[in-house]
């Protein structure tokens, strides 16, 4: 295996999903604990990011830097090099979520063990299945009288509808937390908690020793043996190419606050979760090891440092290797340059780098020239990785800047706001950037809008909610659009492609529309969008 082989097989590069406040925060600490990035508990910062409340995501804009330290990470585990993605925990920004796990080749998706499968869960779950990755399961706040795990698992299975495979199994909950049974060495892990270091004292017994009642208490080792007996015979056969396709969900116990448990969900993990995995170009298959950089644009977020007004773009790379001074193609841009300052977060500090391999997440600067979904290689190959789709939106509103005098700013802002994929614009047909029409997939990202307009761009907006739920592409080329016969309460816009779309109010004035103008050809996603 030459090196640019051992380096990408090495990496590991996963996305991090729960519901708001069921220990995402505290298990990724837990894993840079372990991986020696930080040196205690409470160190990573930002942990408050993207939670339900508004005015929780304005605190952290306030920090902007803050909130993509813990958006990409990257640590060494043993021999392995781990790159974590934090997902937003609320589903208003579910497209977010779905941009990131494009990047990734996995998910952990984090669950409480008290609460089972909460809302976020579910509509973040079904982003991450529309992706076909790997689902690994992690159950914590064990250390809290948790729900019984056999109707966890069936809860899992019929919510989310995916078969699981419990790894380990726990023994009690709450006070009485002991440890976990692992079921393929068939042994216990019993945990003593030692005074909140991460290493924990953890006494590995096997089933049959007698020592095991002692050190578990009778009672425990009665339900656990009973309970094993259960999985034996009830439970699923681990099928490590149905973990890969996404078909089963590995499961794990544990409690990442008090430790219990994280380091051989970690290690189970590593083993099971794959190294970087092929990405798609039209009829090309683009794999890691391919020789040649290339990479794709998958987040952008600007602003970053108010000061600086700058703007950061995140890609993944995915084949090959990358050097920082090396010259690239960005394809859409059909242009051959240096990525500026290229970085990466190593736990909390940003760093520039100097190489990166397939499997790896880059942040690099940049003037405005990027966009959702462009692909950058080396020069001389010329392939766009598979767009990026985005979410229909489903709520919409007229803006336009209150003082006409911040015409320039809006413009800036409503556009640059729109590249980074925080929202959608649309116009009236034949009318300019005066005031445009916002679609969202989640009402809160209005408020996310409505807050960086006036905070970055200083402009206060004024703005008119709109009634429609429903957008439809007009796929017909040959038609006027202005002619067409639609309701009073439907929209005709235009995207900034030129593009045109109608705006409904309901199903029904859509069937109306396309019954009142014959061969009419609506679609629901642009090239590139989501069913
Ligand atoms: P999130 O990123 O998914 O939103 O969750 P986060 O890790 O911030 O955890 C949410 C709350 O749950 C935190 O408490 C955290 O300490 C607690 N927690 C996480 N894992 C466990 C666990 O295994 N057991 C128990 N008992 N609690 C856990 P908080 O009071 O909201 O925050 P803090 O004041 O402790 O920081």
């Amino acid at each position: 295996m030459n090196n640019l082989e051992k380096e990408i097989n090495r990496r590991r590069t996963f996305a991090i999903i729960s519901h708001p406040d069921a220990g995402k925060t505290t298990l990724t600490e837990k894993f840079l604990l372990y991986g020696g990035a930080i040196a205690q508990a409470g160190a990573v910062k930002g942990k408050k990011n993207s939670r339900h409340a508004v005015s929780d995501w304005m605190e952290i804009e306030k920090q902007r830097g803050i909130s993509v330290t813990s958006s990409v990470m990257q640590f060494q585990y043993n021999d392995f090099c781990i790159n974590i993605l934090d997902t937003p925990g609320h589903q208003d920004f579910s497209e977010d979520t779905y941009r990131t796990l494009m990047a990734a080749d996995s998910a952990v998706m984090v669950i409480d063990a008290s609460k089972g499968v909460e809302n976020q869960t579910r509509k973040l779950f079904k982003v991450c299945a529309m992706r076909h990755i790997p689902i690994f399961t992690f159950i914590n706040k064990m250390d809290r009288e948790s729900r019984n795990p056999f109707d966890l698992l069936e809860e899992i299975e019929n919510e989310l509808g995916i078969p699981t495979y419990p790894v380990n199994w726990p023994i009690s909950s709450g006070k009485d937390f002991r440890g976990v049974y692992d079921r393929e060495k068939r042994h216990i892990i019993s945990f003593e908690a030692t005074g909140g270091h991460h290493k924990l004292a953890a006494t590995e017994v096997d089933l049959t020793d007698p020592a095991l009642s002692s050190l578990i208490g009778e009672e425990n080792r009665s339900t656990i043996m009973d309970d094993i007996e259960l999985l034996d015979a009830a439970g699923d056969e681990f099928d490590l190419d149905a973990v890969h396709s996404g078909r089963l969900s590995p499961v794990f116990f544990g409690s990442a606050l008090t430790n219990f448990g994280v380091e051989p969900f970690l290690e189970n993990f590593l083993k099971m979760t794959p190294p970087p995995t092929a990405r798609t170009a039209g009829e090309l298959t683009v794999n890691p090891f391919d020789e040649g950089f290339s990479a794709f644009v998958f987040k952008i977020q600007a602003n970053m440092n108010k000061a600086h007004r700058d703007r950061l773009t995140f890609m993944r790379i995915c084949s090959g290797k990358f050097d920082k001074d090396m010259e690239v193609y960005h394809v859409q841009g059909n242009k051959k340059m240096k990525l500026s300052q290229p970085q990466q977060v190593m736990a909390q500090e940003r760093e520039i780098i100097s190489e990166a391999y397939a499997g790896d997440i880059i942040g690099v600067f940049d003037p405005g020239i990027f966009a959702i979904g462009d692909t950058v290689c080396v020069p001389g190959k010329k392939f766009e990785f598979d767009p990026i789709p985005t979410f229909a939106p489903e709520h919409f509103q007229r803006v336009y800047a209150k003082d006409t005098m911040k015409r320039k700013q809006f413009v800036k802002g409503v556009t640059q706001i729109a590249q980074e994929g925080a929202i959608q614009i649309f116009h009236e047909p034949d009318t300019g950037m005066e005031e445009v029409v916002v679609g969202v997939v989640g009402v809160l990202q209005f408020e996310v809008f409505d807050y960086r307009m006036k905070n970055e761009y200083n402009v206060d907006l004024v703005k008119t909610g709109l009634p429609y739920s429903y957008i439809r592409w007009i796929d017909n080329k040959d038609l006027d659009p202005k002619k067409l016969k639609i309701s009073s309460d439907t929209k005709l816009v235009q995207d900034f492609r030129g593009n045109y779309l109608l705006l409904f109010t309901s199903e029904w004035n859509i069937r109306w529309a396309l019954e009142k103008n014959e061969g009419l050809v609506l679609s629901e996603f642009n090239k590139g969008e989501l069913q």
